[in-house]
């Protein structure tokens, strides 16, 4: 049996900011259970709900130092579908109200994480052959397994791994700063280690360190080699080409079931959308106060309102977007100049668009469910899961052609029959507004082929079990 350990800032059903607790929540599920036993740590937030906080056990505590002083690391656990969890307690670091606050005190807290992780695994009685960290704030984590805990039997023929779900998040401070949190020496910070254009970032320590990389899709593993998506590791990414594994992620697929899915109006199959799914769009647009009709146009929005998810190129055509044919559903969270441009339009258009700034999982499975198209024009995109969500209910994603959208969305093509959504290549406003009305072309003018490209999408298959055997093969070649 393997023993393979994930360590993670955020995994569902505990903590979710973005996509990377989708993955971690689903992807332990995956494994083949006789060959691997894999265990996830998160740290225990205050912010947790409290029926889930109420489900932890004590396992064990003591005290580390970090930072000048000794620290209380409590270490909890909990179960969830098959899966052990377990949870870093110190309420100093994991308290406030949400995993991330301000830049110093993030990357402060997740060195105590990386340090305390490791510190309690001989305490806890698992002894991982392998250990997957997961962006940023794991990046100390192959650092300290190659340096302070190299030297105890316990750790020394340990290997890791260090997923990128977002390479523009890398945990980056001045080296003085850095150096007194994870307590390395100066050899650490050299252009070729920790140290990046005179500060040091805990993800470039990863990356340096971990024995083999992954990214979460085969086109997104080939741009970070670039210098537009390489975020300035583009020249680490490539001297480590030959241990970077692309895996395109999957989707959880007893969350994302359209056909046994408590939170919609009314489930379907690829069998029964073409009446089932008009139901769920009534149901919605009765919700959310638009004009009751089912033969608007619905396009959806799932998306944290950053520059990355394409935000920009649709502030540029909204007024042609939003034509009278067609409803903008908006779910999400983000920046300021998005909020406030989707509850203009909402306020300007009130039959037309709904904007809804929150995070809601309900309302996220009913725009899944209701919506003809599902628009993602990402800048950047290492996966995309929303995308994924979207085929599985028969949602044709409206995408760009970057990182993982390109490898999941297959193009409609008219002539062979083929394809289970739209794309455009460049990041252009007009590009993507003339995919758009192309799509609603096709779903006013041509439903017959309409339905067909909502059959091919709700019937690619996009679970985990495709990646998880990937990942298996990936643990293997660690010997
Ligand atoms: P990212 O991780 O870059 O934000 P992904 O597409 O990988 O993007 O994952 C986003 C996940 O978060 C999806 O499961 C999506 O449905 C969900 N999500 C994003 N914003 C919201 C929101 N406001 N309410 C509910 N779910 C959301
Ligand atoms: C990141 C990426 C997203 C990816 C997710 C899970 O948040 O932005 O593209 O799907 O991680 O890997």
């Amino acid at each position: 049996m393997k023993k393979v350990l994930f360590v993670s800032s955020e995994a569902v059903p505990f903590i979710k900011t973005g996509g990377l607790a989708d993955v971690v929540g689903a992807l332990p599920k995956y494994f083949d259970k006789e060959a691997y036993d894999v265990r996830v740590f998160l740290p225990k937030y205050q912010c947790m709900r409290q029926e889930i906080k109420d489900r932890m056990r004590y396992v064990t505590h003591f005290y580390m130092d970090y930072n000048f002083r000794s620290r209380y690391v409590g270490v909890l656990t909990c179960e969830e579908s098959g899966v052990t969890f377990y949870f870093i307690d110190n309420e100093e670091y994991f308290s406030g109200p949400a995993p991330y606050t301000d830049m110093l005190w993030d990357i402060e807290k997740f060195g105590f994480f990386d340090k305390a992780v490791l510190s309690a695994l001989p305490l806890i009685g698992f002894q991982p052959e392998i250990v997957h960290c997961h962006d940023w704030q794991t990046g100390l984590i192959p650092v300290f397994m190659k340096d302070s805990f190299r030297g105890g039997a316990f750790y020394r023929d340990m290997k890791s791994v260090m997923t990128i779900h977002n390479l523009k998040f890398q945990g980056t401070w001045d080296i003085p700063t850095i150096q007194r949190f994870s307590g390395l020496s100066d050899y650490y910070f050299t252009s070729d280690k920790l140290e990046m254009y005179k500060s040091a970032s805990y993800l470039k320590g990863g990356l340096t360190y971990a024995d083999k990389l992954t990214t979460v899709s085969y086109t997104y593993a080939n741009e970070i080699k670039t210098p537009f998506f390489g975020e300035k590791l583009d020249g680490l990414m490539r001297a480590r080409e030959n241990d970077l594994w692309g895996i395109v992620n999957g989707i959880d697929y007893e969350i994302f079931d359209p056909a046994n899915d408590d939170l919609i109006e009314k489930p379907f199959t690829v069998d029964t959308f073409r009446t089932d799914k008009k139901k769920n769009k009534a149901a919605l647009q009765k919700q959310l106060g638009l004009a009751v009709d089912p033969k608007k146009f619905m396009v959806g929005i799932v998306s944290r309102l950053t520059d990355q998810k394409g935000f920009d190129l649709i502030q540029h055509v909204i007024e042609e977007i939003l034509a009278e044919d067609v409803q903008l559903v908006v779910l999400g969270t983000g920046e300021y100049r998005y909020e406030e441009m989707f509850k203009h339009f909402a306020w300007r258009y009130p039959d037309r668009v709904s904007a809804n700034i929150c995070y809601s999982e309900e309302l996220s499975h009913r725009i899944y469910a209701s919506c003809d198209a599902f628009l993602m024009p990402s800048l950047f995109e290492p996966c995309g899961l929303s995308q994924l969500i979207a085929l599985r209910y028969g949602t044709l994603p409206i995408v760009r052609e970057t990182g993982g959208l390109k490898d999941t969305v297959e193009p409609y093509d008219e002539y062979r029959h083929t394809g289970t959504g739209f794309s455009f290549a460049n990041y252009n406003a007009h590009e993507m507004l003339f995919t758009l009305q192309y799509a609603k072309r096709v779903f006013f003018e041509h439903k017959a082929d309409w339905n067909k490209i909502v059959e091919r999408a709700m019937r690619k298959d996009w679970s985990w079990e495709r990646s998880a055997r990937v990942y298996e093969e990936l643990y293997e070649s660690l010997g």
